[in-house]
């Protein structure tokens, strides 16, 4: 297995080009299941978990055609409506091809997803809001059974508590049912505005998109013909290089972010004391000597995101005073906690709460990432850690970073992919 190997105490300088966003194109992938015909996707980030679910399309009989971050996909030759265990057990986002393949063939077998590292993931909301649009869902043998032999109906889905991917499928089911769906409690982070724009540029009416409210004009079974998507930039990549310029005390600037998506990222730097230029797509953090602890509460779009909470923790670690960070999405977002604090920092868990109490300085030790984010956390502490660290397993990383590496080399920072000798 790979590791990075990272020196500690450089500052970072340059650019940095943020790349297209994982948690838009899975959904805009899952979505091209709704067309016939060939749709073309562009600005995909070269990361692992895309071309995982691009496999899975192959596997139905879909055919692709994919460069890096560009994608021709022509679900006209599906034949199989089956996602196998050994697919969506490597990435559970494979769900999201539930909706549509229920949608547009009427029945479908969908592996259940493995829970992971940050906590269960269930999918009941998921399969309940299916229900109420007429399918009958079996669970055998690992597998969602679904069934709606006469097409998915219209329905008024009120969700219990927010969901990205229950509201993503459920965008996908109702684009194709008989009637209006209704959508209560959505979520409305921008790979879902992404989503809804895809589809309604396909021709199919959609009321409230960025709104927690949508309501949906099913095509009746009608295939659709999407037009060329061009992925919006990584609002959470954006924010880990914020974070690792500010951890570094450089300056750095990002292109090709949206600065609405980061918003809240730059509301808590600010308030830590780091300042920022911005221009049309670009955003430049400026070196700051002495930064202020710092208070989060992970919340849904357009709060603080659960997927920035670990970065944030590796910034806070470095700031003198206690911030105070609660994790309000997952039930087991700290598997970063043990780690950071191989490295040195004074974490404290209490409940869904973490006390990270400042600490001057950080020591390089061998450290393991556990899930995605929780590496760039480790990624960001050993930047500024005395000596080396080594990551293990990054295959986490690989999951949801477009070559962070070589985008953190290129800023000046001392990082090598290296092989573990066996
Ligand atoms: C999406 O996961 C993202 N993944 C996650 O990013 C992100 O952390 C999460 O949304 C929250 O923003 C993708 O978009 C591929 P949820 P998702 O359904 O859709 C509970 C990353 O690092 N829940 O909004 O799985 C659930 O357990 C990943 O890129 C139910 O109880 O998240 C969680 O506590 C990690 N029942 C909460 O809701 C359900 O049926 C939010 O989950 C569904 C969810």
């Amino acid at each position: 297995m790979d590791y990075l190997e990272i020196v500690g105490g450089n500052t970072l300088s340059g650019d940095v080009t943020i790349s297209g966003a994982k948690n838009a194109a899975l959904p805009i992938i899952a979505a091209t299941i709704l067309s016939d015909q060939e749709v073309t996707l562009t600005n995909l980030p070269n990361v692992v978990d895309i071309r995982t679910l691009l496999k899975l399309l192959t596997m139905l009989g879909g055919s692709v055609a994919h460069d890096k971050t560009v994608a021709k996909i022509n679900n006209g030759t599906i034949t199989s409506t089956k996602a196998v265990y050994e697919i969506v057990s490597q990435m559970r986002a494979s769900i999201l091809v539930l909706g549509p393949l229920l949608s547009r063939f009427g029945e479908c077998e969908v592996s259940l997803p493995g829970g992971c590292a940050i906590g269960q993931r269930p999918i009941d909301l998921h399969l309940k809001a299916l229900e109420s649009m007429g399918a009958t869902i079996e669970i055998k043998g690992g597998y969602v059974h679904a069934m709606a032999p006469d097409g998915l109906k219209g329905a008024k889905i009120i969700f219990d508590k927010i969901t990205v991917g229950g509201t993503e499928n459920i965008i996908m089911a109702a684009a194709l049912a008989h009637g209006t769906t209704t959508i209560i409690n959505a979520a409305k982070e921008p790979e879902v505005v992404q989503l809804c724009e895809m589809i309604r540029d396909a021709g199919i009416q959609i009321e409230g998109i960025g709104t927690n409210e949508l309501t949906i004009e099913g095509s009746g079974g009608k295939t659709l013909k999407f037009q060329t998507v061009n992925i919006i930039p990584d609002r959470i990549e954006a924010g880990t290089y914020l974070c690792a310029g500010a951890i570094t005390n450089s300056s750095i600037t990002l292109h090709k972010v949206n600065h609405t998506h980061i918003q809240s990222s730059i509301d808590k730097l600010e308030s830590m004391g780091c300042t920022f230029e911005l221009h049309e797509d670009s955003i430049t953090i400026f070196p700051v000597t002495h930064l202020k602890p710092v208070n989060l509460i992970t919340m849904e779009y357009p709060g603080f995101p659960t997927d920035m909470q670990a970065q944030f923790m590796a910034l806070a670690v470095m700031v003198e005073g206690e911030s105070l960070i609660e994790e309000r999405l997952f039930e087991n977002r700290f598997m970063h906690v043990s780690e950071l604090n191989r490295l040195g920092a004074d974490i404290w868990l209490k409940g869904s709460t973490a006390a990270v109490k400042g600490v001057n300085e950080l020591y390089g030790a061998d450290v393991m990432a556990t899930d995605l984010r929780a590496s760039s956390a480790l990624v960001l502490a050993a930047l500024v850690a005395e000596g080396t660290t080594n990551v293990r397993r990054i295959y986490h990383l690989d999951r949801g970073y477009d070559n962070l590496e070589g985008k953190l080399s290129a800023l000046g920072a001392k990082i090598k992919r290296k092989k573990e000798s066996m």
